[in-house]
Parts: C-alpha cells; sequence; structure tokens
C-alpha cells in the first residue's frame, strides 16, 4: 500500500491543529430496520491528503507516486504456527460494539423467508443461523477507511487501513519516518512484550515500495476485529517502515495463493466464524459517517433490489499465483450532468477495461482518453503532477460520473460530492486520473467505491455490486451455499 501524501502533509498538520483527527463515534444502530441509521457530527474542515498506491508487478517512480515493488518473497514467511495449548478467551468483543447490543435475531429469518422462499427448509434454517462480524470504518477525510483491531491480552488496540488492494496484515509503522509523525502516532502500536499470549514466530517480512518500504517479522496473537474475536492470528510486526503511517490490512486472495499461512480472513472461516470468505463494504456517501465492514455478511439496507455478480477477470487461475487480485471489467464510462441524460464516453459494446477494486487507493485510476473527456466537462485544470483540479462548486450539483458492468447491465452513479475529492476546502480534484503512460494498471478507487455497495466473495470469485443507498440496517448471513448473496434482495 502506497501513500501519495507528500504534497499535503505540511498543510494537513497545519489545519488539524497537531493532527487531532476527526475519531467518529460510528456506534449508530444496526438493528433491523433503523431507517435514521443513526446520527453523527459533521467532520471539521481539515485537509485531506490523497493516498495513492498502485502496486504493479514492476519495479520503478511513476511521475504520479509510488509503486509497489514485488510482493514478499515467499520463502521468507513461514507458515502458520499450530496452536500451542487452547485459547482462553479474556475480553469478548470489539468496543466498537458493546457486547450487550441485542443483535437484530428475528429479523433474519424473517428476511430471508420474504427472499428465498423457495429454498427447502432446511437450507432456510441453516441461513437463518448469524455467522458474520460487523465493524464501522473511520473515515479519514475520504483518503483512506481504517479499521480497529484489539490485540493480544490485555488487548491493545491498533487501528490500521483496511485495504482490497493487498493481502497481509501488518502493525507498528515507524512513525518518525512517515509522511506524518503526529499523525502516525494516533494510529496505536501493539507491544508483543506486553501481551501475554504473543508469540514470535519470526520470517523475514518486507514488501518494497517505489519510495518507501516496511519490512518486519511475524507474530501471532489473539485479535478482536468487527465482533470476531480469533485466537491466533499471524500477522507482521513493522520494525522498520518509510512513508506510511498506519499498518494495513489486507483483504486481498492468501493461502493457498501468496502466503504459506491464512490470512485474517481464511481464519474466520476456518473458526466457523462466517461460511466463507466473504465480506461486504458500504463506505457510504463522503463525510456522511456511515462506513461499515461485514464479515460473512451482507447489509441489505444499503442498497436496492439484487446484487449484481461482476466476475473476477481475469480468472483468479489465470492471475499471478502471488498477487490473485479483485480486478474486474469495466464495461462503460459516462457522466450524467445536471439536468442532462446520461452521456456515455466508451463504445456502447465491446468495450472493456480490467480494473482493480482497491480500497487502498484514495483515487481511481483509468485510460488517459476517458480521463481528459472527464476533465473536459468539469474544465479541469492539470498541474506538472497529472492533478486534474477542478472548482469545488460540483461537488454539490447533483451530477453523477458513471461507471458500468456486465455490458452495461449494471451502472454505478456516483455523486460528484464521492467523485470529486476536496483536498481542503476550496481546493478539489477530480476523483480519477490517468494510469500510468503505457500502463493498464486501472484502479476504482474510493471515489469510486463511495457510490456502490460491494460483496468481496472468495467463495465464487465475484465482486457482487449495486448502487449504494443508506435506508438503515439489517445484516443476513451469506456463503452458507454460494447462492446465499443472490438471494439477498436489497431492502431500499
Ligand atoms: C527508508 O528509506 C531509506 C532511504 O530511501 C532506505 O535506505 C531505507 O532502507 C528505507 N527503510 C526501509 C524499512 O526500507
Ligand atoms: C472481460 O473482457 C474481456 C475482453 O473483452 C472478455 O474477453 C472477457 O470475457 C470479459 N470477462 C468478463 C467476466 O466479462
Amino acid at each position: 500500500m502506497l501513500l501519495r501524501i507528500a504534497i499535503y502533509v505540511t498543510f494537513f498538520l497545519a489545519v488539524s491543529h497537531g493532527a487531532t483527527l476527526p475519531y467518529h463515534d460510528n456506534a449508530h444502530s444496526v438493528e433491523d430496520g433503523d431507517k435514521s441509521g443513526g446520527k453523527r457530527t459533521k467532520d471539521p474542515g481539515y485537509v485531506r491528503m490523497p493516498v495513492s498506491r498502485q502496486k504493479f508487478k514492476s519495479k520503478g517512480k511513476s511521475k504520479r507516486g509510488w509503486h509497489w515493488g514485488l510482493p514478499p518473497d515467499p520463502d521468507d514467511i513461514p507458515p502458520a504456527l499450530e496452536p500451542k495449548r487452547p485459547f482462553q478467551p479474556t475480553h469478548s468483543t470489539s468496543p466498537t460494539r458493546p457486547p450487550q447490543t441485542p443483535w437484530p435475531s428475528a429479523t433474519q429469518s424473517t428476511l430471508l423467508s420474504a427472499t428465498s422462499t423457495a429454498q427447502p427448509p432446511t437450507v432456510h434454517r441453516r441461513a437463518a443461523e448469524r455467522r458474520w462480524g460487523w465493524s464501522s470504518l473511520e473515515e479519514l477525510g475520504g483518503i483512506a477507511y481504517i479499521i480497529q483491531l484489539d490485540i493480544g491480552t490485555p488487548p491493545q488496540k491498533v487501528r490500521v487501513f483496511v485495504d482490497t488492494g493487498s493481502y497481509e496484515l501488518w502493525v507498528n509503522p515507524r512513525c518518525s519516518t512517515s509522511a506524518s509523525d503526529a499523525l502516525c502516532q494516533t494510529f496505536g502500536n501493539y507491544f508483543p512484550s506486553k501481551s501475554n499470549s504473543a508469540l514470535h514466530i519470526g520470517g523475514n517480512f518486507a514488501v518494497t515500495y517505489g519510495t518507501g518500504a516496511v519490512r518486519g517479522s511475524y507474530w501471532s496473537d489473539v485479535m478482536s476485529i468487527a465482533m470476531l474475536q480469533i485466537p491466533q492470528v499471524q500477522f507482521a510486526v513493522a520494525a522498520d517502515s518509510n512513508y506510511t503511517f498506519a499498518g494495513i490490512l489486507g483483504l486481498g486472495y492468501t493461502y493457498p495463493y501468496s502466503i504459506p499461512y491464512p490470512s485474517v480472513l481464511n481464519l474466520m472461516v476456518s473458526q466457523k466464524m462466517i461460511s466463507a470468505p466473504i465480506f461486504s463494504l458500504g463506505l457510504g456517501g463522503d463525510g456522511d459517517g456511515f462506513s461499515e465492514i461485514i464479515f460473512g455478511g451482507v447489509n441489505r439496507w444499503k442498497f436496492a433490489g439484487p446484487l449484481v455478480p461482476v466476475s473476477i477477470w481475469p480468472p483468479v487461475r489465470d492471475q499471478d499465483p502471488r498477487w490473485v487480485q479483485y480486478w474486474v471489467n469495466v464495461t462503460s464510462v459516462g457522466l450524467t450532468t445536471p439536468n442532462e441524460a446520461g452521456k456515455l464516453y466508451t463504445p456502447r459494446e465491446g468495450f472493456a477495461m480490467p480494473t482493480l477494486i482497491d480500497t487502498g487507493s484514495t483515487l481511481s485510476y483509468i485510460r488517459e482518453d476517458l480521463v481528459a473527456v472527464i476533465g473536459q466537462q468539469f474544465n479541469a485544470e492539470i498541474d506538472l503532477q497529472g492533478n486534474y483540479f477542478v472548482d469545488c462548486k460540483y461537488r454539490d450539483m447533483p451530477g453523477t460520473v458513471d461507471f458500468g458492468f456486465n455490458n452495461g447491465a449494471m451502472v454505478i452513479n456516483v455523486r460528484y460530492k464521492d467523485f470529486i475529492y476536496q483536498l481542503y476546502p476550496g481546493r478539489c480534484m477530480l476523483g480519477v486520473q490517468p494510469a500510468d503512460y503505457g500502463s493498464t494498471n486501472y484502479v476504482l478507487g474510493d471515489t469510486f467505491i463511495r457510490g456502490a455497495y460491494l460483496v468481496f466473495d472468495q467463495q465464487s470469485d465475484i465482486v457482487w455490486m449495486n448502487q449504494y443507498y443508506n435506508c438503515g440496517d439489517g445484516v443476513v448471513t451469506v456463503g452458507q451455499t454460494p447462492r446465499d448473496t443472490k438471494n439477498v434482495f436489497g431492502a431500499c
């Protein structure tokens, strides 16, 4: 994960008063039918730093950012430890959700019966059992989305970036060499020496970026994440790092791909906390405070109608096994300007742009000709770094930028407000930039994801999508059969 924050950090610190980040109390209700969805305060006007990461297989520096070097060398990564002793739970859930909170219990079977009446009663009964974990995500001004982990005994709180574009968990960036020491300090550290349940595994964890890097070694400890407590999770503890100011939770494909040990997502499945390696993301609108992740479940109050399956392409079996990622074909790009019918900038048929869906990227990166035509519509001014600056007034207009999938069968309309990225009040840029010259490493980052409800499904190698709405909360379990996700019907 690469952070592209250099230009704006100084200003951020100046404006954010010693880097006190707005830490939202996102403890809104997850009970089904809560139409209000909770309330929260608005962000103060702090400056945002774009984070961009383009994880390419080739090394080298781009004109605009930093690239991944190579994935960690698999020979340096030790396999998982056998559990040494039975695990004794010492704390029950993540504080993001008090354990006393009543779960939507009866509602789940009711909801399912409404949408899956054709299923035999056995499947129905199984589907009614709750197997999911929920967490709010903290939105860092639209730059990145953060989840809280509690690691060790007693638990130590660490906040890390949620990243669908990488696949390992690591903590403890070196703050003094990060882009922002003060900001970095706020995310917390994990000290194995202070945990009774820490186990040292060793090995070499190393990821090299075009600029910046992280290296460290592996540990294993108990971890609470999204209300689920996992007895023994393997992750990396950085000994040294450059640039990044928080650890990273990679949610890409892992075992049996890329790494010889099970990831957090794999463990949730093997511990039977969730039924299959599936998680759902509703980042929600810019600054609205409803960002959340659900492991093993879908919040049907965040979209309308069915979830549309978009197949991962190139197929998982055809991708580099060291780095299997959530690539999908984007089949149209267009714009719906206020008071006008939608315009399409791509051929009506036969267009396909394989694109990585990546929460770890603040902006999106697509074909240069498409960026140019979108830029024109907003009278964008391009600086030497390739940023497309636009008037912030567009954020208040009712238009959308439209991304189509499955040959136009489904289009996600991203509101200008969610697509146009505000660096700080009065300074805005398009949420999309050209991919590097000559490169086809296209990325749909947070400027797209805010417009969609997404279900990352490693059971079926599909990213299920539909337009994001917010009409309440109500979670259903998925993954008990591969049909579950298909049968969930959005409530909005
Ligand atoms: C950080 O950057 C310096 C200079 O670019 C480099 O020499 C050093 O190895 C980097 N640190 C890590 C952990 O890679
Ligand atoms: C993606 O696009 C390519 C190139 O047009 C096409 O061959 C492939 O079938 C598409 N994949 C899916 C899943 O639609």
